[in-house]
């Protein structure tokens, strides 16, 4: 039974929400200002949305540690956008069945099976760098990387059908954190429409699914929650979830790693010489884990890094269906509330805003990091994303050596992930065999 004397959330009194809607889409210290006002617990408004925002351990563990009080939820926007069918949009059994569905993808055997084709990959752009004559945007290839990955590896896509649905992905994921309303011509109006077009295109190919070995046909064999085979509809919105949360996370975790790296070269050096040690490509009976944390603790702790600096997913929700204590306040029933990841990973004695990888081997990172979130709702697809970086870093290391171009904006624009905004231009400084 919940105390109803303990305090409530400190409120910043906004109403409407439009001040602090702009604010938070335009601000990333947005949420850390308003923490050192009120504490690690307060309320505001966004665009007429209610919110609870949440930072640190003890706050974050309170109210994850309550799956009977919470449920998952996302903005109006996304919600639209993924549809009702998502697994992102879905609680209890329906929620659970889903997840058993599309966690097959996953698992140790079928990451193993995917490590050759993403080796591939890392190797065609080693090459592409190589014989460049201008500057490569290497995050826009990253993007490419990430979304070929989960279409061509793990649903078995190819060829056009994959070029055609990335089109419209890039239309569909600009307006994932936008204003919900479908004015003509609005990037939500243009984003509805892609989402129509993707959903035409993966349901025509769910239709030939038996032409593919990939996701497409495992997908297409599971049920519901009553063992009801999952209908078309529903499973071409796993797809639509699994196309957007595997490549516009993992593509920003790779460019914000490559940009760190390449403004960083004494932490580069400290890295390659580890990644100099390791075997590239990897022995295929190993390759899912030939570079995890005990082979290579250096790339380790720079993932982890660049997880805790630029988290690639900067916040994440539940609603709570019961009041929750969390840090010692109560948050009443029906509350949106933010898992505020950008400054909970920041916050904290030190040098929290610097980026220095070594803290995490010397065990010196008072953050407790969740950039995957937690509890039931924990990422899906970590194994296969933490499989890609790893590949992409050790890959591309050992065949080349890169250089930014000069006179670019490597700011990054944080929504929906961060990325630097003029691409991260580079250019090959050396090669190797
Ligand atoms: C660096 C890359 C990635 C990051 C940082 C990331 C992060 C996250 C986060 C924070 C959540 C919300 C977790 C929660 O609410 O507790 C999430 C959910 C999810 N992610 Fe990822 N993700 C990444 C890559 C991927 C990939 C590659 C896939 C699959 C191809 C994927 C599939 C999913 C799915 C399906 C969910 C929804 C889980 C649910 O609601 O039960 N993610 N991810």
């Amino acid at each position: 039974m919940v105390n109803p004397r303990l305090p409530s959330v400190p409120n910043t009194g906004a109403i409407s929400g439009i001040l602090e809607g702009f604010s938070f889409l335009g601000n990333p210290a947005f949420a850390k200002k308003r923490f050192e006002k009120h504490g690690n617990i307060f309320e505001t408004s966004l665009f007429g949305q209610p919110m609870v925002f949440v930072q640190g351990s003890q706050a974050i563990s309170d109210l994850l540690s309550n799956p009977n009080a919470i449920d998952g939820w996302w903005p109006r926007s996304v919600q639209q956008l993924l549809g009702s069918h998502s697994l992102a949009n879905r609680n209890g059994a329906a929620h659970k069945a889903r997840r058993r569905a599309v966690a097959q993808l996953f698992s140790a055997s079928a990451l193993q099976d995917y490590s050759p084709g993403i080796i591939k990959m890392v190797e065609d752009l080693a090459e592409e760098l190589k014989c460049a004559t201008r500057p490569i945007p290497l995050a826009e290839r990253m993007r490419c990387f990430a979304f070929s990955v989960i279409a061509s590896s793990v649903l078995g896509l190819e060829g056009t059908d994959r070029d055609e649905l990335f089109l419209d992905f890039e239309i569909w994921t600009k307006a994932l954190f936008s204003i919900p309303i479908a004015l003509p011509g609005s990037p939500f109006a243009k984003a509805l429409k892609a989402r129509n077009r993707l959903l035409m295109r993966l349901q025509k190919l769910l239709s030939q699914s038996g032409n593919f070995n990939g996701g497409l046909d495992l997908l297409s064999r599971s049920s519901d929650e009553a063992g009801i085979p999952l209908t078309d509809e529903d499973i071409v919105e796993q797809l639509l979830l699994l196309l957007f949360a595997g490549y516009e996370t993992t593509a920003s975790a790779l460019s914000c790693l490559m940009r760190e790296l390449l403004v960083n070269p004494s932490v580069e050096r400290w890295l390659r010489d580890e990644l100099d040690q390791l075997y590239w490509p990897p022995d295929p009976q190993s390759s899912s884990h030939a570079y995890d944390q005990s082979n290579a603790p250096r790339l380790n702790a720079v993932v982890n890094e660049v997880m805790r600096l630029t988290p690639p997913v900067g916040g994440f929700f539940r609603r709570t269906k019961l009041p929750v204590v969390i840090d010692g306040i109560l948050v009443p029933e029906n509350r949106v509330v933010q898992v505020a990841l950008i400054s909970s990973n920041r916050h904290g004695i030190g040098d929290l805003d610097t980026f220095r990888p070594q803290r995490h081997i010397d065990n010196d990172c008072p953050v407790k990091l969740i950039p995957f979130g937690d509890g039931e709702r924990v990422c899906l697809g970590k194994s296969l994303a933490e499989l890609e970086i790893r590949l992409m870093v050790v890959g591309l290391f050992r065949k080349v050596r890169l250089a930014l171009t000069p006179n670019q904006d490597l700011s990054l624009r944080q929504l929906p992930s961060p990325i630097p905004r003029d691409g991260l231009l580079v250019e090959v400084d050396e090669k190797y065999p």
